[in-house]
C-alpha cells in the first residue's frame, strides 16, 4: 500500500443495522472529486449486512473496530482476526485510545493484536496519541514514539505496507477541540521521521498517516493540506452522511 488519501470513519458503538445501511449507501453513492480510499469502521454486527447491501468496492471498504489477539479459543464475546479475514473484511482498527482506556489495552497486548491481524491477512489502522497532561508537559512526541516502538515497530519493513497509522490526540477526541493544522503536522512529520529511522525512506514515504480528533466538514481541508497528513480517522462527523462526504471531498 503506497501513500494514499484516506477518509476513514469510526462509527464506534453507534447506529442500528438499518441506520448503518442508510448511512453507508449515502456515502457509497456520493460523487468524489478525487481518488480517496473511503473506509467505514463499523460495529461487528453491521459487517455482513453492509457487505450484502452496499457495493463494497474500492469506493467504500469496511473496517472492524477491534479484534482479539488469538485465532480462536475460549474467549467469550471476542472476535478473532481469522474470522474477520474469512469474511473478507480488509481492515481492522487496533489501538484506539478508547480501547486503551476502557479495556486496558497496553502496548504489549496491541503488539500481539497487530501480529495476529497481519498473520490473518488483515490491514491495520493503528492508532496512537497522547492525553492532555502529556501534551501540556511537552512530552507528546516521545509518548507517541514509545507507543510505536512497543507495538508497531515489531513488524518488519515488508509488513508495513499493510499498516495505516492514525494519530489521534486524546484531548481532541469527541471534544470539539481539534489539533491545529500545525500541531497535527508536527506530530505527523515526527512519526514519518521515526518510520524513516526504523525502516528507511521508502516505508516512511509510503505509509499513510491519518489525523483523528474532531475532524469536521469545516476543518478537514486545512488539516488534509498539511504535507504529512494523508487523511483522517473521523468519529462523530462520520455519522452524518453529508458531512462525511464533505470530508471525503476535502483533499
Ligand atoms: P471524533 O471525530 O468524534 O473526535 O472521534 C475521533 C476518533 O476517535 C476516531 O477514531
Amino acid at each position: 500500500m503506497s501513500r494514499k488519501n484516506i477518509a476513514a470513519g469510526n462509527w464506534k458503538m453507534n447506529t442500528t443495522i438499518e441506520e448503518g445501511i442508510d448511512l453507508a449507501q449515502l456515502i457509497a453513492g456520493a460523487e468524489r472529486s478525487k481518488e480517496v480510499i473511503t473506509i467505514l469502521g463499523v460495529p461487528f454486527t453491521h459487517i455482513y449486512p453492509l457487505q450484502k447491501k452496499i457495493k463494497v468496492s474500492s469506493k467504500v471498504l469496511l473496517a472492524a473496530q477491534n479484534c482479539h489477539h488469538k485465532t480462536s479459543g475460549a474467549y467469550t464475546g471476542e472476535i478473532s482476526p481469522t474470522m474477520l479475514a474469512a469474511m473478507k473484511v480488509p481492515y481492522v482498527i487496533i489501538g484506539h485510545s478508547e480501547r486503551r482506556e476502557y479495556n486496558h489495552e497496553d502496548n504489549a497486548l496491541l503488539a500481539a493484536k497487530l501480529r495476529a491481524a497481519l498473520d490473518a491477512g488483515l490491514k491495520v489502522i493503528f492508532c496512537c496519541g497522547e492525553a492532555l497532561d502529556i501534551r501540556k508537559a511537552g512530552s507528546h512526541v516521545s509518548h507517541v514514539k514509545n507507543q510505536l516502538v512497543e507495538s508497531l515497530f515489531q513488524l518488519d519493513a515488508k509488513e508495513m505496507k499493510n499498516i495505516v497509522i492514525a494519530y489521534e490526540p486524546i484531548w481532541a477526541i469527541g471534544t470539539g477541540e481539534t489539533a491545529s493544522p500545525a500541531q497535527a503536522q508536527e506530530m505527523h512529520a515526527a512519526i514519518r521521521s521515526m518510520l524513516q529511522i526504523k525502516y528507511g525512506k521508502r516505508v516512511a514515504e509510503n505509509t499513510s498517516i491519518l489525523y483523528g480528533g474532531s475532524v469536521k466538514g469545516n476543518n478537514a481541508k486545512e488539516l488534509f493540506s498539511q504535507p504529512d497528513v494523508d487523511g483522517g480517522l473521523v468519529g462523530g462527523a462520520s455519522l452524518n452522511g453529508a458531512e462525511f462526504v464533505q470530508i471525503i471531498n476535502s483533499f
